[in-house]
């Protein structure tokens, strides 16, 4: 029997710090809490950028020129006419179904609306890529709407991406501050790197899969409560928190007890989440506006109780993530809890198609892409020599 050779020391270690793949696309460096898409550091991009631009600069690997961002958009606007079919079949779901699983169901379904399926090209899966970032928001405020017993609200196309998110979500004009954090917010999530969605649509279409199989598997993996479905938890936290007076005892049960501070610790950040940090200050600003603060001083009260708590207890890498502020922040928006990890999606499909495009033409690599296929150590049963023999069921013991 011939066995692969096993490195033992990446095995059972969730790969960190393995490295599966080269990218062009964005870069985490974890020590030092930087942030780079295509080189531009996310500061530089939540500050001057647009979240249109920053789908452009990760799709293009540049940035735009004002006449590219300007048919950029107009594909978008174009993209937003989606086939009925798809809402008919959105509205046969259970009105209790999970937003997230909503949005995974409805991925294929915008693979059937796709005008171009069979082709593969570079150029056709530029246009699925548009088509998808500009959609997924509809598919998420539309079931939004149809579970509460309204009808999806047609797009404006005046409006920003986020802007035009909040018309469709809510059915009232957003005022364009609450529209630009939304979009800040929007580019901040927008990518990172080679975390567990975008492996998932990288291995899916690793097997030459198209862009709708491996983005349904990225929204899969997003769902979980370690990767995107954090910043719900987070929210669940602070609802079940309210008052500041209980935070200290709340957060020394959570550890007791070997339960996670949602929205702490990060596998790759050893410090703070450079995203955190401009979360945090638009929390307060959007707080001091609105009238909402207390919900930001919770949060503050959670994150240095537990950043003192974790360290008491030796662990002094954990802090705040991207899911920690944005909960508050989302929720001051009017965003409910569950569709925080679906707004999480309608950044990172940004990110997610731009990886995919890497993957399937070997853009970073330099070479033909390889299938994705691991290996794993077999430390389950042998009952022979080398292999088990089959026993017929009426003899076995
Ligand atoms: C994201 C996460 C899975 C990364 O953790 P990791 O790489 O597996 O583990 P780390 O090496 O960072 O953690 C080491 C230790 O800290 C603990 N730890 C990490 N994050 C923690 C948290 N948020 N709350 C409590 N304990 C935590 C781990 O349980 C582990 O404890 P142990 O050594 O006693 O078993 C983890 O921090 C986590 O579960 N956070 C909460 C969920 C979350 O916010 N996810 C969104 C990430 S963007």
């Amino acid at each position: 029997m011939i066995m692969a050779e096993t490195n033992n020391s990446v095995k059972n270690i969730g790969l960190r710090g393995v490295k599966v793949a080269d990218t062009r696309i964005s870069d985490v460096d974890g020590t030092n809490g930087i942030l780079i898409y295509r080189g531009f550091p996310i500061e530089e991009l939540a500050e001057h950028s647009t979240f249109e631009e920053t789908a452009y600069l990760l799709l293009h690997d540049a940035l735009p020129k004002e006449e590219q961002l300007e048919d950029f958009k107009k594909m978008f606007t174009e993209a937003r006419e989606l086939p009925a079919f798809v809402f008919d079949v959105i509205r046969r779901l259970p009105k209790t179904s999970r937003p997230m699983d909503v949005l995974q169901a409805s991925v294929p379904l915008l693979g059937m609306a796709d005008r171009e399926p069979e082709d593969e090209s570079r150029g056709a899966n530029l246009s699925k890529a548009i088509r998808l970032i500009a959609r997924i928001p509809m598919i998420v405020a539309g079931w939004d709407r149809i579970r509460n017993g309204h009808e999806p609200l047609p797009a404006d196309e005046n409006l920003s991406h986020a802007g035009n998110f909040l018309w469709q979500l809510r059915g009232t004009y957003p005022d364009p501050e609450t529209a630009k954090d939304l979009d800040t917010a929007l580019i901040l999530h927008a990518d990172h790197s080679f975390n567990a969605s975008t492996f998932a649509c990288r291995a899916v279409v690793s097997t030459r899969a198209h862009m709708y199989a491996a983005v349904a598997a990225g929204v899969g993996a997003l769902s979980g409560r370690l990767h995107g479905g954090a910043n719900a938890e987070v929210m669940k936290m602070l609802d079940e928190l309210r008052g500041e007076d209980d935070v200290p005892g709340w957060v020394r049960k959570q550890l007791d007890s070997g339960r996670k501070i949602m929205g702490m610790g990060h596998a790759v950040y050893k410090t703070t989440d450079p995203r955190a940090r401009f979360l945090k200050n638009m929390c307060f600003r959007l707080g001091k506006k609105l009238g909402e603060e207390h919900w930001c001083r919770l949060s503050t009260q959670i994150e240095e109780t537990a950043v003192a708590e974790f360290a008491r207890r030796g662990k002094t890498t954990i802090k705040p993530n991207v899911d920690f502020f944005s909960a508050p922040v989302y929720h001051m928006m009017g965003i409910p809890g569950d569709l925080m990890t679906p707004l999480f999606a309608v950044s990172r499909i940004a990110g997610w198609t731009a990886h995919i495009i890497e993957e399937k033409f070997g853009d970073a690599q330099g070479e033909k892409p390889a299938l994705y296929r691991p290996s794993s150590e077999y430390t389950g049963h042998y009952c022979g020599k080398e292999a088990c023999t089959y026993t017929p069921i009426d003899q076995r013991k």
